[in-house]
């Protein structure tokens, strides 16, 4: 009797001990200099010490060797002490970190006064202060980055790592980078079909993460699962906002020190924003994401040992005023997550990316993605963060601004040769080959063009050069003898008839309404002299003076297309079949060049009969290219009223729908365009003769009913025309004015048909009733294009009289999104 009893007794002590033992009192204290002093969960799977990662110390919660709580780690410092810091449990209840050295305080619990009595850790990992009856702190009801089984994470709580924060906003959890900028969002209300109140998140231990409607209500959604669910039967799992930025679940089996990840938020690690730090670009390697800098020529590491701290330019933007420059990233884009300025669709691409940025103060890099949007994304210095992202997979292009490093001189760094000398030998150089090319011009053309002297402005090598011309107003007055001589009136300004001092004729562009900088003004021309093709008309030379903007082009004897078209009367010489095939052909060529060829892709915007112009031996040269942009500049982003200046009748449907503009809208103009040289009339014309319709619309219907002489000027009647030829140039029109941009063909395709090279479909009808765009509309954009066609299709309005002149169309912006400027520099791939 006596021995089970004895026997109870040390079993009940034993007990009693062990219960005390998992009690923490008022008045203990865990020291940082003795890390295997702890306070242990009585299943002894957790505990809370200290532990170090050799700098500082962390007074912590550990799984396995694993932290999950550590006391300050949602706080700036993370809860970093010093080695002789201490977590002390106060007689007044508080709980608190304290460094040693200094005795300031790094954290407390503050609950002092609050009739804390004991404390303890819990076998779920909870470690909780309480008085005689409930619970007044936890850490699960405090969390720094873990979350633990049957933890309830509810909507007051927020994990921190870092930068990274997660938190639960009713339905939707989500990640967010410096509490701003949300790069990750799962949305339950899918799921979810009812109003969370109080919703609450949970880690089931099998691996179910769950979301519960309500604290008190067991109905909830899996919203993931861990790879390993209910397998294993000692596994610990947890979720964990890792200092990468990506929340996961992770499995650690007990006592194997180790743990895996089981599930992550964010399955591209390179798109969690700021992982490589501001300006770092991510890209993987062998699957792995690795941090660089955009180049080492212009920037520098933050931290040579630590390659997500990001990296700075050589030379700061703020230091560099005149010498800025955008370095290109291919198949690269900056992050750009809410609530950052949604992308801008410019339908310009990738030159617009560079310049836009280039031109505003405040943009530091853009993104333009190369998908068919047209979007560009914008990194603006409010923000001053810009988080990159590089991969042979991404459609996109994306550029930084830098400011240009002078090479330094070679000859000088390494000679060290005194800066006359130097000036010497370039002076000489220079002088040398000017008197060289000189001679040699003079013995090659000498006497052909005679001088008023050798002014530099007008001296041959800059003529040879190719590079435009630099006039003062004064010199463009005098050679115009005061703006006398009108030719015409184009879209943008007049033109003016003037002889240069070298003889040479020009025609002379007074631009109005010049509403930009110098430099960009500049760049503009850089553009249109770039581009250099038989059939485009050439430009000469500028003037930037004050106010005035002028434009120099070479002189087309034969003026323009229209005049010969749509003028009547016996004075007028009308052209003959041969020239007006050669004009298409030429008009296409040189819109093609336009379009494929050239650096930067120009859309021209503006294509008609006034602005194909013809020389001497009726060649076609297209004028009025990269011209739009230098009138509308793109200055106002959001909701303002823009104007374009065109003609109406030549634009294509989805110019006049607010749709992206592309390349296919030149085609449906030059569609247009070739029409009229067919059949010497607008093809917005309506008449008797016509039916009282659109003569476009009347022309398809007769050459379906084989009608084709009925369509061809009648003043060709007595030539001699090559009805293949007319054949082929109406059917190419009734192909490039199809209302279906996708429908019409390439300018590259419109030249190979107009050249019998490839063989021609018959066209279908290019109005095609009640049915919109295909792709890129809206639902309120399609109802704007429906009720377009039918004004486009109208039988009855005639056009006035007077709208072959230039009309100024304006309309509203509305969308945040849809920036509708009409710029020259579209995109040119976009479909
Ligand atoms: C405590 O000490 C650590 C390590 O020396 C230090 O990083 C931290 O800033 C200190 N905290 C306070 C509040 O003084
Ligand atoms: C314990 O705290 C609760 C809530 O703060 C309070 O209602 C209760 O009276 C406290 N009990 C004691 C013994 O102080
Ligand atoms: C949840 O996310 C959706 C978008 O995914 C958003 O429309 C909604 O407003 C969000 N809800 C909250 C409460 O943030
Ligand atoms: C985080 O946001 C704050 C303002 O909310 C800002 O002052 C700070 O610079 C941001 N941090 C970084 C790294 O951009
Ligand atoms: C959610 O609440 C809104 C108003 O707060 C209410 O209109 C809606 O019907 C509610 N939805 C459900 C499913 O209860
Ligand atoms: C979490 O919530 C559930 C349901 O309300 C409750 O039973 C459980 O005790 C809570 N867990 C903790 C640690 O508070
Ligand atoms: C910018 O360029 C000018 C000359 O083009 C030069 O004098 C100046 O030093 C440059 N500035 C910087 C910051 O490189």
């Amino acid at each position: 009797m006596k021995l089970p009893s004895t026997l109870f007794l040390a079993l009940f002590s034993s007990l009693f001990f062990i219960a005390i033992s998992t009690y923490i009192l008022p008045g203990s204290t865990l020291y940082a200099s003795n890390l295997s002093q702890a306070w242990t969960s009585p299943n002894n799977n957790f505990s809370l010490r200290f532990i170090t990662d050799g700098s500082a110390y962390f007074a912590s919660i550990i799984y396995n060797g694993i932290p999950v709580w550590k006391a300050g780690g949602g706080d700036n410092s993370g809860g970093a002490a010093d080695p002789s810091s201490s977590l002390q449990f106060l007689p007044d209840g508080n709980l608190r970190l304290v460094n040693g050295t200094s005795g300031t305080l790094v954290w407390h619990s503050n609950t002092a006064g609050r009739g804390v009595s004991t404390a303890s850790l819990h076998d779920s990992g909870n470690f909780v202060l309480q008085n005689s009856t409930v619970p007044v702190w936890s850490t699960f009801d405090n969390p720094t980055d873990t979350i633990l089984p049957s933890q309830n994470f509810t909507t007051r709580e927020v994990l921190r790592s870092g930068l990274y924060s997660f938190s639960l906003s009713s339905g939707n959890l989500t990640l967010r980078w410096n509490s701003s900028i949300l790069y990750w969002n799962l949305d339950s209300s899918s799921s979810v079909n009812t109003n969370l109140t109080s919703p609450s998140l949970r880690l089931e231990s099998i691996g179910a993460l769950w979301l519960f409607f309500d604290v008190s209500l067991p109905n909830g959604v899996i919203l993931a699962n861990s790879s390993d669910y209910a397998e294993g039967s000692d596994v610990l799992r947890f979720l964990r906002l890792d200092s990468d930025g990506n929340l996961r679940i992770y499995s650690s089996a007990r006592g194997s020190e180790t743990s895996t990840v089981r599930w992550a938020a964010v399955s591209d690690q390179c798109q969690v924003y700021g992982y490589c730090g501001n300006m770092g670009i991510c890209s993987y390697n062998d699957l792995r994401p690795i941090c660089r800098c955009p180049s080492t020529e212009f920037f520098d590491p933050v931290d040579s040992k630590d390659s997500r701290k990001g990296c700075r330019r050589k030379v700061e933007i703020k230091d560099c005023q005149r010498n800025l420059t955008m370095l290109q990233l291919d198949h690269a884009k900056f992050l750009t997550y809410p609530p950052e300025l949604p992308p801008q669709l410019f339908y310009e691409g990738i030159s617009a990316s560079r310049l836009n940025c280039l031109y505003s103060s405040s943009c530091i890099a853009s993104t333009a993605l190369s998908d068919g949007t047209g979007s560009i994304y914008m990194k603006n210095s409010n923000f001053d963060f810009a988080s990159g992202y590089q991969s042979p997979a991404l459609p996109s292009t994306s550029f930084v601004k830098v400011c240009r490093r002078i090479k330094p001189n070679t000859l000088v760094g390494a000679w060290r040769l005194h800066p006359w000398i130097v000036a010497a030998i370039v002076i000489g150089t220079i002088l040398s080959s000017l008197v060289l090319e000189g001679g040699l011009w003079l013995w090659f053309c000498g006497g052909r063009l005679e001088f008023r002297g050798y002014s530099g402005q007008y001296d041959h090598l800059k003529y040879a050069s190719g590079a435009p011309l630099q006039f003062s107003y004064k010199e463009l007055k005098g050679a115009t003898k005061g703006f006398m001589d009108k030719l015409g009136a184009g879209g943008s300004g007049a033109f003016y008839r003037g002889v240069l001092a070298n003889r040479s004729v020009v025609a002379v562009k007074e631009l109005e309404a010049i509403k930009q900088g110098e430099t960009q003004f500049r760049m503009e021309l850089a553009t249109i002299s770039s581009t250099h093709h038989l059939n485009l008309i050439r430009l000469i030379g500028f003037c930037s003076e004050r106010s005035h903007r002028l434009l120099v082009y070479e002189f087309m004897k034969n003026g323009s297309l229209d005049d010969f078209l749509f003028t009547r009367g016996q004075s007028r010489k009308s052209l003959n079949w041969e020239f007006r095939f050669r004009i298409a052909l030429g008009t296409a060529r040189g819109i093609t060049y336009l379009h494929e060829e050239c650096r930067d892709c120009i859309v021209h915007c503006n294509i008609k009969p006034e602005n194909i112009l013809l020389d001497e031996n009726y060649n076609a040269e297209v004028s009025e290219f990269g011209l739009a942009k230098l009138i509308n500049p793109n200055e106002h982003r959001y909701g303002t009223l823009t104007s374009v200046r065109g003609t109406r009748e030549y634009f294509a449907p989805e110019w006049l729908a607010h749709l992206p503009i592309t390349s296919k809208s030149d085609v449906y103009s030059y569609g247009v365009v070739l029409l009229e040289i067919v059949s010497g009339r607008r093809s917005f014309e309506v008449s008797a003769e016509t039916n009282q319709k659109k003569f476009s619309v009347w022309a398809y219907e007769e050459f379906e009913k084989g009608n084709v002489k009925g369509i061809v000027d009648k003043r060709l009647a007595d030539h001699e025309v090559d009805m293949e030829q007319v054949i082929r140039a109406i059917q190419v029109s009734f192909w490039c004015i199809q209302e279906q941009p996708s429908r019409r063909p390439t300018m590259g395709n419109v030249v190979q048909m107009l050249e019998g090279i490839t063989k021609i479909e018959r066209p279908s009808a290019p109005k095609v009733e009640a049915e919109g765009f295909d792709g890129e509309t809206s639902v309120n954009v399609t109802a704007n294009v429906s009720a377009l066609s039918s004004f486009a299709a109208s039988t009855q309005a005639p056009f006035p009289s007077s709208s072959f002149e230039d009309q100024e169309i304006s309309y509203y912006v509305s969308g945040r999104n849809v920036e509708r400027e009409i710029s020259s520099l579209l995109h040119c791939e976009n479909k």
